[in-house]
């Protein structure tokens, strides 16, 4: 009888590739993927804790499973990522949910599969936290994002900027091999997959020592692969941002004009109490060094508001960065209160009320920027890589190598195929065209 695996994943790209990986893990034992947790035999939450809501949001899921698993005894739950990593949290979930019955955290993915074996001949929870992380180099995810391929190249963050949690739950930097990273991206894209982007918590620090070639040397070496295909890659620290990466962007074609550079804030005291090392002027500095190279590069960023601390006067320095930069979409963030971290001693804390004006105001700007941007478009032919099928919408989507979503009708299955667009109407972020 065939068994079923339900994975329901919260937080950020690098989770979204996690699962996949924790799926080719099922696969290798048997499980066929399912759309309604109700027919799992197994079902994994692959946890987020960068901000409060994210870690309610699983824990309440994980709640609701409470009367499922009364009547589906068999059925197995195990929960794993960065929430399960934090210090103590995993026995607070197994007193919580007692009926969890595997906790496995970030330095455990390769563990999931003695895990899950280890539970199905025990009545016991297997809890299982490592403390630090070694690199699988031979991993199989079951990819479920076709034409795009998501392909890590470092694991950890070392920046510790003082408001962040990843680098107490997902330990210190460690890059991947480059030779095995490039024999990766060559098989997806003999496998007809179209866009790749690499994954680190700070790509611009890859390497750090352990490997023989630098983030830009990585990205050349990758760009020069055969086959059309369009590469992309997230997060850069602006600290690391090099000349050498706006000129290799520059030079390589296949390489996406489109850099998710994030600020977090416009003010340098902020910037400084958050230890992101750079100041206002260090990053409009590298803006301009990347559009020197690279005039038609757009950026998107990360915002933070009500860090401790801020007052109005910083709270404006970052609107007005926004407005020069000129972002074409950006993630705004209330600051959360992250426990372990520096910024949760600060005695500064922001009034929620006052932290809710602020990312009003902040969100629109952004908008009316993004919408701005986007107006331009109308009328232009744009190439997208179609990626799926709206099914609200009843029509297919895709980006342009800006990272515009567009939107067409299409007689034929187009997912996978670059398609040419006429833009004929800008709502917001998203465009609507014409194939032609
Ligand atoms: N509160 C709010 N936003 C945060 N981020 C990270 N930690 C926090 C926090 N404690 C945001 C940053 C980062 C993005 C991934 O999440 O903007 O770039
Ligand atoms: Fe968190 Fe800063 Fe590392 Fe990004 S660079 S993961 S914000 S500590």
């Amino acid at each position: 009888m065939t068994k079923y695996y339900h994975i329901t994943t919260y937080g950020c790209q690098m989770n979204v590739h996690e699962s996949e990986k924790i799926a080719g893990i099922l696969s290798e034992l048997g499980y066929e993927s399912c759309e309604r947790i109700e027919d799992a035999d197994i079902a994994v939450f692959n946890t987020c804790c960068i901000r409060e809501n994210a870690e309610n949001h699983a824990f309440g899921n994980i709640g609701m499973l409470k009367k499922l698993k009364k009547s589906k005894k068999d059925m197995i739950i195990a929960v794993g990522g960065c929430l399960t990593q934090q210090i103590g949290k995993a026995d607070v979930l197994h007193e919580k949910y007692p009926y969890v019955d595997v906790i496995f955290g970030t330095h455990n993915l390769n563990d999931l599969k003695a895990l899950i074996i280890k539970k199905q001949k025990q009545k016991k929870a297997v809890i299982e936290i490592k403390d630090e992380g070694v690199i699988c180099e031979e991993e199989h995810p079951l990819r479920t994002s076709f034409p795009n391929a998501w392909i890590n190249i470092t694991y950890g963050c070392n920046n510790f900027c003082s408001y962040c949690i990843v680098p107490y739950v997902r330990g210190r930097e460690r890059s991947r091999r480059s030779e095995n990273i490039i024999r990766e991206a060559e098989e997806l894209i003999s496998k007809g997959y179209k866009e790749i982007t690499l994954l680190g918590q700070n790509v611009n620090s890859y390497a750090n020592g352990t490997d023989d070639i630098s983030f830009p040397e990585l990205l050349r070496r990758i760009a020069k692969i055969d086959g059309k295909f369009r590469l992309r890659f997230m997060t850069s620290h602006p600290k690391d941002f090099s000349e050498e990466l706006a000129k290799v962007i520059s030079e390589n074609p296949k390489i996406c004009h489109s850099v998710h550079l994030p600020v977090q804030s416009g003010s340098n005291p902020v910037l400084k109490a958050m230890n992101r090392k750079y100041t206002v002027e260090d990053y409009i500095g590298k803006v301009e060094i990347l559009k020197k190279y690279v005039p038609d590069c757009t950026l998107t960023t990360d915002l933070i508001v009500g860090f401790p601390g801020e007052t109005e006067e910083d709270f404006l320095g970052t609107m007005r960065l926004v407005e020069r930069v000129g972002y074409s979409s950006a993630f705004t963030f209330v600051y959360s209160k992250r426990e372990g971290t520096v910024a949760a001693r600060m005695d500064n804390q922001i009034p929620e009320d006052v932290s809710k004006d602020r990312i009003m105001r902040l969100i629109a700007l952004v908008n009316s920027q993004t919408r701005s941007q986007s107006a331009q478009y109308v009328g232009k032919t744009v190439e997208i890589l179609c990626e799926d099928f709206d099914t609200k919408k009843g029509l297919y989507q895709g980006r342009d190598g800006y990272g515009r979503m567009a939107y067409f009708a299409s007689d034929k299955n187009a997912i996978g195929e670059f398609v040419n667009l006429k833009i004929t109407e800008a709502n917001g972020i998203s465009l609507y065209g014409e194939r032609i």
